[in-house]
């Protein structure tokens, strides 16, 4: 039975697009601690896509979510349609996310952040919780929320998650079902690079430059992955850190590193606190 009295009367929202794994129920069994109720959607929103294969090929399991979901307990599950999400048509609405949102990821996916935003604010306004969880495996997105929740008043209260790795390392993520078994191991070289970045800052004064090729070389010669794009930026405002030559660990602010590299048409995506 929950106990209402340590944690209040309150309604925790996890926003998902399904495909459930360890990462999301992370975020549920956190969610769980925190609020006396505990609310988890499901929808695979179409105007975060900007390519429209990602999309039909985005992987469901409904009837293994629901599994999941039922043996975790949960208070309710939301699985809308589009027109309850989308009752003026399937486009974006335009929010000023301070311009997050075209920096990074939304550089290379230009529309994302305003199609997750636009979903996300619909699912705040038709459930109206109080608090709502997202992982760090999707760090900007993490701030893209945080920015749209300050522009709805600061209700609901967003809780960044830690990101939930496979033992190989390897970031937990939906789109991992689409790996075969070799993609997957290889694609533990996303970490292993994001590690060896961390870990070399600490001994070297390496350059940015210089730790990317390395990163990529470590990425690259599994023969599986492809790196995409490797960044290194400020953790505040992803602000990117472009001098290739100037020592990370120089810098007085926290740097993160933003990789996102692809298994055939299958895009992966990481990032790390590096110092
Ligand atoms: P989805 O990719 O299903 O992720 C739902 C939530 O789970 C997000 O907050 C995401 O960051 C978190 N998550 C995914 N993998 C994780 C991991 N390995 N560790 C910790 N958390 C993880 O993100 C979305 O859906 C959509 O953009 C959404 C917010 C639902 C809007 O459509």
């Amino acid at each position: 039975m929950q106990n209402e009295s340590s944690k209040g009367s309150n309604l925790g929202l996890i926003a998902t697009m399904g495909a459930l794994h360890e990462g999301h129920i992370s975020l549920i069994k956190r969610g769980q601690k925190e609020c006396s109720q505990v609310i988890v959607s499901i929808y695979v929103n179409p105007t975060q896509f900007e390519n429209s294969n990602d999309l039909i090929n985005y992987p469901k399991s409904l009837d293994n979510d629901i599994d999941i979901l039922k043996s975790l307990n949960i208070d309710f599950l939301f699985i809308p349609n589009q027109e309850l999400m989308y009752p003026n048509g399937l486009v974006s609405k335009t929010f000023d996310l301070d311009g997050i949102d075209k920096k990074l990821e939304g550089a290379m996916r230009p529309g994302h952040f305003q199609g997750v935003a636009t979903a996300v604010d619909r699912l705040f306004e038709l459930i109206q919780p109080d608090k709502a969880y997202f992982g760090l495996k999707d760090f900007q997105q993490v701030q893209i929320i945080k920015k749209l929740s300050l522009l709805k008043g600061g209700t609901p209260e967003i809780i960044a998650c830690k990101i939930i790795r496979e033992d190989s390392g390897l970031a937990m993520s939906s789109r991992n079902s689409r790996l075969k078994v070799k993609e997957l191991k290889a694609a533990a070289s996303i970490f292993k690079a994001l590690k060896f970045a961390e870990k070399e800052v600490k001994v070297f004064t390496a350059s940015p430059a210089a730790l990317i090729q390395e990163m990529k070389s470590i990425i690259n010669s599994t023969g599986l992955i492809k790196v995409e794009e490797i960044t290194f930026a400020f953790s505040d405002n992803l602000d990117i850190i472009s001098d290739p030559d100037f020592p990370l660990d120089h810098y007085n602010k926290k740097v993160h590193c933003f990789i996102s590299a692809y298994a055939r048409d299958i895009r992966l995506i990481d990032n790390h606190f590096i110092c």
